[in-house]
């Protein structure tokens, strides 16, 4: 079952003008909040986004990546802090990306975006940008936002004979099976 949502698995940036009902809202929060974090420190918070208006708003992030998600019908903006983990980037990414494999195990499509380490224009970092629009408190950083909502693009997941096989060792660097 979940491998098969695995080989299927695809970044998702169009979507059906259709709202993610409220019960798999709820799923999706509590599979965030079900992730694993170092020492079980959880230092991620999650904003969850439905307001069209605000999503079209974060959609300007970017000058390029995030344009995309301004007919996204959902976002989650994914933060951490620093102060109660040194590890928080690790923290927030495992939590997107098991946000974005459990809206695909609900029939959502999904797309991370990147905002630690990124840009809004010359003079402000993407993560300024998103703290202004949603008051955020400056001491929570942004790792990411993932977009979601009913796929309104198909793609094939990537198929086996295409994966890097060649990437990986066994019992010493190099050694093949
Ligand atoms: C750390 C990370 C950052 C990403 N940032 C963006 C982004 O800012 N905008 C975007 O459209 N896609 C982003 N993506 C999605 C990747 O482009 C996508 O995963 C990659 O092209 C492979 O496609 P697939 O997920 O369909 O296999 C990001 C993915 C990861 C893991």
């Amino acid at each position: 079952m979940f491998h098969s949502i695995l080989e299927k698995r695809r970044s998702i940036r169009k979507f059906e003008n259709k709202a993610v009902e409220a019960e798999k809202i709820d799923l999706l929060v509590e599979a965030a909040l079900r992730s694993p974090s170092s020492r079980g420190f959880n230092p991620w918070e999650f904003v969850v986004v439905t307001d069209p208006g605000l999503i079209k708003q974060l959609a300007k992030t970017k000058a390029a990546g995030s344009s995309w998600m301004e007919n996204a019908p959902l976002a989650f903006v994914i933060c951490g802090d620093p102060e109660k983990s040194d590890v928080w980037i690790e923290d927030t990414s495992i939590a997107t990306t098991i946000i974005h494999l459990a809206a695909a195990s609900l029939g959502l499509g999904s797309c991370w975006i990147q905002i630690r380490e990124r840009a809004h224009n010359d003079t402000k970092p993407a993560e300024t940008y998103i703290q202004e629009i949603l008051n955020m408190p400056s001491r929570l950083k942004i790792l990411s936002m993932i977009a979601i909502g009913y796929p309104g693009e198909e793609k094939a997941g990537h198929p086996k004979s295409e994966l890097l096989f060649e990437k990986v060792s066994f019992n010493g660097y190099g050694q093949k099976q």
